[in-house]
């Protein structure tokens, strides 16, 4: 099939484009963005994602992907067309849907455009499917839909779909093969069969084996992919929901964890324990520094606003909310307790700036909050991050707020070796689970430290090897130990 996607240099957009492209679908990635598209056209990624390189590579060189600023000639022959542009949030949570509504006046400029004559698909072929992979406000595609039937016939011109993506930052790509489910809201079945046929290869059927997609021809050799067809606000709300339940989780046992470290309990073993019943699942119960990155609290802070907007008062997700907001100011709070409440002119070794591992995002990373929260008091921040060096670009930095960046501006030094950020620090701030500081040497981490103290806000390390090695040791929700 033929798809364009407008957004296509963005995280989502990218994404979704090179993963049709390699089911065997003709893709246009469409994006205002010129560095970044002229940077994909040479085969350069501008975004950091698990096996991107070679998906590039590969569907360039095939054809089956380009890259363009311009969506006039993107369109014309185009039967399905995604909008995965970005919808940041606004002071009040509110999502900005400026871009939206931007990429559906375009749309409505560009639809009769002709075609390019050896590409003609007939003059009652202007049918195209509107897909949004952008994560609107139930609602937000009845704007869409007021602009683009001010010129066209909905269900004759096009139908519109909500098609919500599930992409985990870092392994998009392996998502988007081996999806839990895909979801598509609409009111045509005509829609709901245009999707369903892009989505086939994915999809899959009962011959299936292996788990695994076949590149080159398309084909789906795993168990079949659950595909929900449903209506337009309930495919939206299963986006929304998702992320706010998987918030929920998060912030649940991080209170729990609090309460673990008051009774003497062990929240790693509580989570363990609790895992194991097939009702609750191991899955997002890691207990630390909270959640952050561009998804989970936007999300959640849209929902609420929307909530509001409707004249319902979400008291569980503004919980879900404000303990997450809090776990800040208790890290900082606990730092103290370790090594003095006065922090000005203390040396802070901060290990982890990305919002997780394996990326280089650093979009509403909690460690920046901690990081500022520090900085507010004084003490001097020497970090490290495997993936956000001194000259290293930055993921998203043209969207990334001032927010981020002054907080990235705020750290005193970034090393590009964990063990110069720790030389002379009073204590070592683990921010950021990178499975890399479990295997740090840490006697030698200890020789150069003035103090040696470790505050694990990611429960990543071993604290009985670290007791043996002299450190005071503290997680969050775990037994603390103290130095002999
Ligand atoms: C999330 C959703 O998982 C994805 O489905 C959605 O489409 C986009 O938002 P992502 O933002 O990439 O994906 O991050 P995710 O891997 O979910 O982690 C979010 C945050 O929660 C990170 O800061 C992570 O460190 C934190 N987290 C996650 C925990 O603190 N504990 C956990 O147990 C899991």
């Amino acid at each position: 099939m033929k798809v364009c996607v407008i957004g296509g240099a963005g995280y989502v957009g990218l994404v979704t484009g090179l993963g049709l492209a390699d089911l065997g679908h003709r893709v246009v990635n469409v994006d205002i963005d010129e560095a970044r598209i002229a940077r994909l056209r040479q085969g350069d990624s501008p975004i950091h994602e698990e096996g991107i390189g070679p998906v590039l590579e590969r569907n360039l060189e095939a054809g089956r992907i380009r890259f363009t600023q311009e969506l006039s000639d993107s369109l014309a022959d185009s039967e399905v067309v995604f909008i995965a542009v970005g919808t940041p949030s606004q002071g009040d949570g509110q999502a900005d849907l400026s871009a939206v509504i931007e990429v559906a006046e375009n749309l409505l400029r560009c639809w009769n455009l002709p075609e390019r004559p050896q590409e003609r698909r007939g003059p009652h072929e202007r049918y195209r499917v509107v897909a949004v992979k952008s994560t609107v406000p139930v609602g937000a595609i009845d704007l869409v839909r007021g602009i683009l039937c001010r010129e066209l016939r909905e269900g004759v011109d096009f139908d519109l779909v909500s098609n919500p993506e599930f992409l985990r930052e870092g392994q998009g790509l392996h998502d988007f093969f081996h999806p839990d489910r895909i979801v598509v809201g609409a009111c045509s079945d005509r829609a709901t069969q245009t999707m369903r046929a892009l989505y086939a290869a994915i999809i899959g059927g009962p011959a299936a084996a292996s788990g695994e997609t076949d590149a080159e021809h398309g084909q789906a050799t795993g168990p079949a992919v659950p595909f929900v067809e449903t209506d337009l606000a309930s495919a939206q709300m299963i986006k929304y929901a998702s992320n706010a339940f998987l918030a929920a989780r998060i912030s649940f046992i991080n209170e729990i964890a609090w309460l673990c470290e008051r009774l003497g309990a062990d929240v790693k073993e509580v989570a363990g324990g609790m895992g194991l019943d097939p009702r609750i699942g191991h899955a997002y119960l890691e207990a630390g520094l909270g959640f952050g990155g561009p998804c989970l609290e936007k999300d959640l802070k849209s929902l609420i606003q929307i909530a509001e907007a409707n004249g319902y008062e979400p008291q569980f997700l503004r919980s879900v909310l404000d303990r997450n907001e809090r776990q800040v100011e208790e890290v900082v709070a606990k730092l103290k307790q370790m090594i003095g409440s006065l922090l000005y002119q203390r040396t802070i070794a901060v290990f982890g700036l990305a919002f997780k591992p394996n990326t280089n995002d650093i979009r509403n990373s909690a460690s920046l909050k901690v990081i500022r929260r520090l900085k507010q008091e004084g003490a001097t921040i020497k970090a490290h991050d495997p993936m956000v060096s001194p000259g290293a670009p930055l993921a998203h930095s043209e969207s990334m707020g001032s927010d981020a960046s002054a907080s990235i501006d705020a750290i005193d030094t970034i090393f590009d070796d964990p063990y110069e950020a720790a030389d002379g620090a009073d204590a070592v701030l683990i921010l950021t689970d990178w499975p890399q500081y479990a295997e740090l040497d840490y006697t030698r981490i200890r020789d150069h430290m003035v103090n040696p103290c470790i505050f694990d806000a990611r429960n990543l390390l071993d604290s009985k090897a670290l007791g043996d090695l002299g450190y005071q040791y503290a997680g969050i929700g775990v037994a603390a130990v103290s130095s002999r």
